[in-house]
């Protein structure tokens, strides 16, 4: 399947809502995210925000997800299922919020510091923002993804932490995930041709330590094979003929 071009009319309207909710949703969180919170409780809020906003969440019952949103603690590099746990301090969590709003998604993420951090894991939520900022300025209309995961790798590399290569972005539109693939890391190739009407995610994932990652009994959760931390964030972006949009933002 080619990657699909959307119009830069309604769909770009619609895709914006969908975005715009999604980040409402990030925005709306934050201030809940605090020592003693469970990851179960920041889930059922996060789910009637979306549900009062007249949307539903994208992830619940995904290929069998059991949750609303996917809350990433500490070595937890992506798809934690919220439950039990108790936020303490120092810890990192990263919440993934994907929305469908009238039919189009919206997919955005941000790690979150619960309290005082050690600098070893401030630096790494910094490198990360940086690496999605770094990634999203290496996107332009008649450049090639691949321009993508080369500008990331070059940068997370010179810090001395790692981006993980076990998952990628993705196009998204109508649904959740679509073609390409968008790696983070330098794989050599050029890939396809960025182009108006394309709409894709950027959602680099950083470790500490090495870029190896393995899932647990649970199906779901991708931790770190070493046990370092991991960070994320993530945006949705829309290229025009003349722009390229942070939808998320
Ligand atoms: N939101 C994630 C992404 O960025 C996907 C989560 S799928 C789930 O692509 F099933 F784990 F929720
Ligand atoms: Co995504
Ligand atoms: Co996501």
């Amino acid at each position: 399947m080619p990657i699909k071009i959307y119009n830069c009319d309604d769909d770009l309207k619609h895709m914006q809502a969908a975005c715009a909710l999604s980040k409402n949703v990030l925005d709306f969180i934050e201030q809940h995210v605090q020592a003693g919170i469970s990851t179960e409780e920041l889930n059922d809020l996060c789910h009637k925000f979306i549900v009062d906003n007249g949307a539903i969440s994208a992830t619940l019952n995904y290929k069998g997800f059991p949750k609303s949103v996917c809350t990433s603690v500490n070595n937890v590099v992506c798809h934690g299922i919220p439950g039990a746990y108790r936020l303490k301090n120092g810890d990192i969590i990263n919440i993934d919020v994907t929305v469908i709003l009238n039919g189009w998604f919206g997919d955005t993420s941000r790690t979150f510091i619960v309290g005082e951090a050690t600098n070893l894991a401030k630096k790494l939520v910094e490198t990360a923002q940086k690496a999605l900022e770094i990634g999203i300025q290496a996107v332009k209309p008649g450049g090639f993804f691949g321009d993508i995961g080369k500008a990331i790798q070059t940068y997370v590399q010179s810090l001395g932490f790692s981006v993980v290569r076990d998952y990628c972005g993705h196009g998204i539109g109508t649904s959740f995930h679509e073609e390409p693939m968008v790696l983070h890391y330098n794989s050599d190739k050029n890939g396809e041709m960025i182009l108006p009407g394309m709409f894709f995610t950027i959602e680099p994932m950083i470790n500490a330590g090495l870029h190896k990652t393995r899932v647990l009994s649970d199906k779901w959760t991708a931790v770190t094979v070493d046990k370092s931390l991991s960070a994320q964030f993530e945006h949705t972006i829309g290229v025009t003929e003349n722009d390229v949009l942070t939808l998320t933002k």
